[in-house]
């Protein structure tokens, strides 16, 4: 079925209007932006199946987001609020203060030899810095990458290899609630890992951990990479200016999971992405100067380079930079006592985050404890968000609850409740309607339409809307064969669902195997390779199981080799260690069970699905290729004992 608005109003009028007519309707949003050189083309297809936008033209993201609001006399402004949980600390920068600390970084790295075109990998928690780098990179016309910080060495040093950074911007560590994580030691490693040669490591020095930047040799050669202190390198450094560069040269590269053990570097452009963001905030966020936007996620995800960093400053609001958990620091309390203390407008979050509060809190009894009537709406992405925690935050805030759905690949959402736009009814389970931009369809194998209500393939037809990826990183192959080829002239999203009669979304689950963790979406290929890879293991299978809390989490089955005779608790304890060595905690890896046999088709491959349905105790469809199906019985006690069922209502199911 084609997606597209039955509902009437402004939404369908913008919705069909840029359908109808996207050149004119992305050349009249490009007049957001300020250009150096503005574009007078929106769309450039001279390379389909790779299409880039704004070809021509140029600009600074930096500048855009920084500059112009100090020139246009909004430098008072407050661009950033730093509010740790952590630290119990707070920090407010005005858009002056962040210009300023932007232009010495920039000229720190451009002192070092960073300029247009190179990368550089940012490595830092939820601090202000983080902001700052991302900024500075983007003034010189640099490409960042900002890796997560719950990534093992091993992941980092894949991006190094992948991205080949002149650069890396690090700092001492990140706080979790039960432990001080090192990051200059994973530094130090994942570049032993690479063999990529990086000229120069900064590091932002924080108190309270064991290592140091001097541990490595600061200001002077140690092995092929030189150490820097963040502070020295910006107080010799002058400020620098903002490079104009091409709308289509690359902002930034952000990996993401896919279903094999190697990450895709998702290309963003400056031009397209500066547009589709400043659409989304008016149109999709309503947030503008004068605003306070809270995104409680980091900035190592997709949510935190769109929605912390680039969107509230592209569109002159506050941005609040959150360096806590929803619970735990101190309790379930923490996100409402922030929209208190910064009279947040608009909160952005993860279902995961409003189960968590849900669990601690279930009568809401702690929102009633401070003043959250500043905020308006409260937008919730990176899985689907359950109907009934849905309800419950819609009850406890008395604002309105918006699903959106969306992918690092895309950058902004593809469906949502264009609030700023028009505000449509609410159906709890939808992520509601095709953002305009995004011809969306729902298909069956062979590519074919399905009606309404019926759940098939969620693609999109190309060319994709601004903002979204450009391409893989060094790799336009892997680009086209992992999304173009799977359903000819569309984007495929590796997501399923339907559309109901009227237009509304609902986004059921993956078709591969990408799971989501506590919102995290992580490859459950990349666990099986390192579980794979243990001695004793002769194949494995790890599948994502039903969690209410963290929505679904990694769950492995091993065979052992034969002969083998290892001991299964310690077998266990070796598995969940390596896969938190090689891939990080944020895997999550915990469960791993020995089993005698898994389920295969006759041509030897592992049923996934099928074990994902018995473990999750829904509905399963064994297929007819199945090679031996006593394996099925003998494994269902197991997974049955695996899963600990979603709480609330399974969703919608046609
Ligand atoms: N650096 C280092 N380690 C990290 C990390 C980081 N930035 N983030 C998470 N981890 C670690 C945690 O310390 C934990 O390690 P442990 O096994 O030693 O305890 C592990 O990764 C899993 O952490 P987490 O996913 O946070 O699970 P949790 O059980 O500690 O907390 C929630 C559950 C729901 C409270 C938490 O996952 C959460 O806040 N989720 C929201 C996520 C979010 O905002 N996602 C945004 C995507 S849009
Ligand atoms: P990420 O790239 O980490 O943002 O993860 C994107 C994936 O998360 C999507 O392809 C979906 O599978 C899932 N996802 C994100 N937001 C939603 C949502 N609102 N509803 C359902 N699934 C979602």
């Amino acid at each position: 079925m084609r997606g597209g608005p039955v509902v009437e109003g402004s939404y369908r009028s913008t919705y069909e209007f840029s359908c109808r007519e996207p050149e004119r309707f992305w050349l009249d949003a490009a007049a957001a932006i300020d250009w150096d050189k503005p574009p007078r083309q929106a769309l450039d297809d001279s390379a389909a199946p790779i299409y880039r936008w704004f070809p021509g033209a140029e600009l600074n993201t930096s500048a855009n987001a920084l500059d112009r609001h100090v020139a246009a006399g909004q430098g008072d402004a407050v661009a950033l609020v730093y509010d740790s949980a952590m630290l119990g600390t707070r920090r407010r920068y005005t858009y002056r203060e962040l210009l300023q600390e932007v232009e010495l970084f920039a000229g720190a790295l451009q002192a070092r030899g960073v300029g247009r075109g190179d990368r550089v990998i940012i490595y830092l928690p939820m601090v202000p810095e983080a902001v700052v780098a991302m900024l500075a990179a983007a003034r010189l016309g640099a490409v960042h990458s900002v890796v997560f910080g719950g990534f093992a060495p091993r992941e980092l040093a894949a991006r190094i290899e992948d991205a080949q950074p002149s650069a890396i911007v690090t700092c001492s560590g990140g706080i979790e609630p039960a432990r001080r994580v090192e990051y200059l030691p994973a530094v130090a490693a994942a570049l032993a890992l690479s063999g990529h040669r990086v000229a120069d490591v900064i590091v932002k020095a924080r108190s309270g951990f064991e290592h140091t930047v001097g541990s490595f040799g600061a200001g002077r050669d140690a092995g092929d990479t030189r150490w820097h202190d963040w502070d020295e390198l910006a107080a010799e450094a002058g400020p620098a200016g903002p490079v104009s560069v091409a709308a289509t040269d690359p902002l930034y590269i952000l990996y993401t999971s896919g279903t094999t053990g190697a990450p895709k570097g998702v290309v963003r452009d400056n031009g397209s992405h500066a547009v589709a963001l400043a659409w989304s905030m008016k149109n999709i966020y309503n947030v503008g100067p004068g605003d306070v936007m809270f995104t409680a996620s980091d900035v190592g995800w997709v949510v935190g380079h769109s929605y912390i960093v680039y969107g509230p400053l592209l569109a002159g609001a506050t941005t609040v930079l959150y360096e806590g958990k929803p619970v735990g620091t101190p309790d379930a309390g923490a996100f409402w006592r922030v929209v208190r203390d910064h009279r947040v407008n608009v909160l952005f979050t993860a279902p995961t985050a409003l189960r968590a509060i849900r669990k601690a809190d279930p009568e809401a009894a702690l929102v009633r404890q401070y003043d959250t009537s500043s905020l308006r709406t409260l937008f919730a992405a990176g899985e689907r968000l359950d109907p009934e925690t849905c309800r419950w935050a819609a009850a406890a805030l008395g604002v309105p609850v918006i699903d959106h759905w969306w992918q690092t690949e895309t950058g902004w959402p593809i469906a949502a409740n264009p609030v700023g736009l028009e505000q449509l009814p609410v159906k709890p389970g939808s992520p509601s309607v095709p953002v305009p931009g995004y011809r969306l369809m729902v298909v069956d194998g062979a590519g074919e339409p399905v009606p309404a209500g019926v759940e098939g393939n969620i693609v999109i037809k190309l060319p994709l809307p601004p903002g979204t990826l450009a391409t893989l990183w060094g790799s336009d192959e892997r680009f086209i064969q992992s999304y173009l080829k799977v359903f000819d002239g569309y984007y495929a999203t590796g997501d399923s669902g339907y559309l109901d009669e009227d237009g509304y979304l609902f986004v059921m689950g993956r078709t591969d195997d990408v799971i989501n963790v506590s919102g995290h979406r992580l490859s459950t290929g990349a666990m099986e390779q390192v579980v794979a890879a243990h001695p004793a293991v002769a194949e494995c299978a790890v599948i994502g199981v039903a969690d209410p809390v963290k929505g679904q989490r990694p769950s492995g089955y091993v065979v052992l080799k034969q002969g083998s005779e290892i001991d299964e608790a310690q077998l266990r304890a070796e598995l969940v260690a390596r896969v938190r060595e090689q891939i990080g905690p944020v895997a999550d890896f915990k469960d791993v069970r020995v089993v005698p046999a898994l389920p295969k088709t006759r041509s030897g491959k592992i049923l996934r699905k099928t074990m994902r349905q018995m473990a999750d105790g829904a509905e399963y469809t064994v297929p007819s290729t199945i090679e031996d199906p006593s394996v099925l019985d003998e494994l269902l006690p197991v997974l049955r004992g695996a899963a600990r069922p979603a709480a609330g209502e399974p969703g919608p199911r046609p």
